[in-house]
């Protein structure tokens, strides 16, 4: 009895005791969040929520589902679901790493962007043999080339329903979601696919039956999945791969080589290292490469089981080496990225992987494109991993003959220097190319036709084709436009004139931005052509000169620790003082991250004003005292 009475008087304190210390630790989190305004507040958000996430993934995530909807970010089920399937993340990195440290600076600029990225990490990727030092040039121009098509971020929506409303509250309309049933329909939605909609099956099987006829191969730069991120499950995602790699594959004379996206997955975003012994990715890179197998065959296929989607292949008939990197493990929104306090230079051996392909295809005397789904000069790319990757680039110039990506949804370039202090046409190295979308929920549906030398598997020319969804016929027989040639758009703007049969290399890429310097039209047009027009699109237009400078200062750079980004709270998007977005520099809800965890936290930081902190205190303290009685009874 004695003993019993001790034991209850103990657990009584040790009680009080954890209340005690956790209504203090809601006030710190609660204050916290209302002075996270620097990078410095930011580290010290990171304390109590460390805490709060050492009680468990449970009261962590309810926690920031009850946070998102006081302040009012998104609708209530885009809470539920965006912050529901990420926080756990979020809680688990937090268990892992200093508050204090520099993973921490790195998470607080992905997910609240209250730090600017911190200076590049110095490592020296490891080549297996210096790079050549005479290379036998092979001349391009003298045979006629062939074409190769280019498309990205499909984003098909399976439950795209011809008539649900198109002007909804949620990121992604023309779906019948729940909260939205007997309302009255706005603008109901039509066959083959609307502004603020995902990609209804029927526009890209209408694609995939266009770009058969004429062209060699294509290839495929990844985001398969549509982007209601708040609902996507393990299920649907398998599902949404599945049935477009059979589509891709169910027409004989289309060959797709696809890279994959950061929608492949759920949560979206989500790739675990395999560093990470929480849960892995595995299912995701069976599916791609049961998906693709038809189209890369066996050998590529189990690489792409075996190397988190990436692979290699020889193209049939050619000299030329398709490389597709998984780029995921480069994204900043990837939130398994920020689980250790130790550096890990190469997550998953993606970069290991390109340099062994890269190697093996130099003493080959093969040519290399580069597949991949993210531009590795975006904003959102870590800036470790883009300026390694570029260190691979550069040693590897003489047989990459192109980059290729998408991820951005704009018609783009961007160019890779051997010495940045120095970004001249001589120093020009590599171009990347980065195609349009094919969901028209931000712009009318585009893909890139090149003209490929066949001796140097060079580009020759980029055509770029449209379909306006606004046109007439868009809706019973959508047409792909041509919209101009880059070649005949931009070779007048050079100076000195650049040859017919010389290919669009980096150094006329080069001369093309400096003609945008020079010449405003000319810089207007290309801010023209990025989104691709349509009504309801709004044109990327530069207000100042600040602008302009930095839209020209990103194109100069494939390292993105040379590039002009900087990451700012509560602007996904680098924006003008009237709202026009000008740059898809920061993960946000127009491009590709799209309303994710991310968007919550950033959108947050600017809406603290709007939260009722006595309410919310009230839903954390019910939620942590819940979270206490569990751990008691275990
Ligand atoms: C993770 O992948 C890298 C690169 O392939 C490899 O070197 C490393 O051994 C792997 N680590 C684990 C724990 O599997
Ligand atoms: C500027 O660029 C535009 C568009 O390419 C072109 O029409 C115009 O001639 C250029 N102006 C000059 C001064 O070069």
């Amino acid at each position: 009895m004695r003993a019993f009475q001790t034991l209850y008087i103990y657990l009584t304190l040790a009680l009080a005791a954890i209340s005690v210390a956790n209504a203090s630790l809601v006030d710190d989190i609660l204050d916290a969040i209302k002075n996270a305004a620097t990078c410095a507040t930011c580290h010290a958000l990171f304390v109590p929520l460390k805490a709060l996430a050492v009680l468990g993934d449970k009261p962590f995530t309810k926690t920031f589902v009850a946070v998102c909807k006081a302040a009012k970010v998104v609708d209530n089920d885009v809470c539920d679901g965006a912050v529901g399937m990420q926080a756990p993340i979020i809680a688990h990195d937090l268990r892992h790493i200093n508050p204090l440290g520099q993973t921490a600076t790195k998470l607080c600029n992905a997910l609240l962007g209250l730090c600017q990225a911190p200076d590049v990490n110095t490592y020296k990727v490891p080549f297996p043999k210096a790079a050549p030092t005479t290379v036998t040039p092979v001349v391009a121009g003298r045979n006629p080339p062939f074409q190769v098509v280019h498309f990205s971020d499909v984003h098909i929506d399976r439950e795209y329903t011809v008539g649900a409303d198109a002007a909804c509250t949620k990121p992604v309309c023309c779906r019948k979601y729940a909260d939205q049933a007997g309302k009255p329909v706005q603008t109901p939605a039509k066959p083959n696919g609307m502004r603020n909609c995902d990609t209804p099956p029927s526009l890209t099987q209408n694609l995939l039956n266009s770009i058969g006829a004429n062209n060699k191969f294509s290839i495929f730069t990844g985001d398969i999945v549509e982007a209601a991120v708040w609902l996507v499950t393990q299920d649907e995602v398998t599902k949404d791969i599945d049935l477009f790699t059979q589509e891709m594959t169910s027409i004989p004379q289309v060959k797709v080589y696809p890279a994959l996206g950061n929608h492949e997955s759920a949560p979206t975003n989500a790739f675990t290292r395999n560093t990470t012994t929480k849960t892995n990715m595995q299912w995701v890179f069976d599916a791609v490469s049961k998906g693709w197998q038809p189209s890369i065959g066996a050998s590529a296929a189990q690489q792409a089981a075996k190397l988190s989607g990436s692979y290699a292949l020889k193209v049939p008939n050619s000299n030329l080496k398709i490389i597709s990197l998984n780029t995921v493990y480069w994204y900043k929104s990837n939130f398994w990225l920020y689980d250790s306090d130790n550096q890990q230079p190469d997550p998953n051996g993606i970069i290991e992987f390109a340099v062994r392909e890269l190697q093996a295809a130099e003493d080959a005397g093969e040519r290399v494109w580069i597949i991949g789904h993210m531009p590795p000069n975006r904003g959102d790319t870590l800036h470790d991993q883009s300026n390694y990757f570029d260190q691979v680039v550069n040693r590897y110039k003489a047989t990459i003959a192109g980059q290729f990506y998408g991820h951005s949804h704009q018609d783009q370039f961007a160019i890779s220097y051997s010495d940045y202090k120095k970004r001249v046409a001589e120093n020009a190295v590599s171009v990347a190319w980065v195609a349009p979308a094919i969901t028209p929920r931000s712009n009318n549906p585009g893909y890139k036709i090149y003209d490929v030398d066949p001796d140097t598997y060079e580009i020759m020319d980029a055509k770029i084709y449209r379909a306006d969804i606004d046109a007439p016929n868009f809706h019973t027989t959508p047409k792909w436009d041509l919209t101009y040639s880059a070649r005949a758009l931009y070779s007048p703007m050079v100076t000195p004139a650049h040859p017919a049969t010389t290919p669009l290399n980096p150094a006329f890429w080069h001369r093309v931005t400096e003609a945008f310097e020079k010449n405003q039209t000319a810089f207007d047009v290309y801010q023209g052509l990025r989104m691709g027009g349509g009504q309801g699109v709004n044109p990327i237009v530069c207000a100042d000169d600040q602008c302009k400078t930095d839209t020209i200062c990103d194109i100069r750079a494939l390292s993105v620790d040379n590039s002009c980004s900087k990451t700012s709270p509560g602007l996904s998007f680098r924006r003008r003082a009237d709202g026009i977005e000008v740059d898809g520099a920061e993960p946000g809800a127009t491009g590709c991250e799209s309303v994710g965890i991310g968007h919550v936290f950033h959108e947050l930081v600017g809406k603290k004003d709007d939260i009722d902190f006595d309410e919310l205190r009230a839903e954390i303290e019910a939620i942590v005292a819940e979270a206490e009685r569990e751990a008691a009874t275990q």
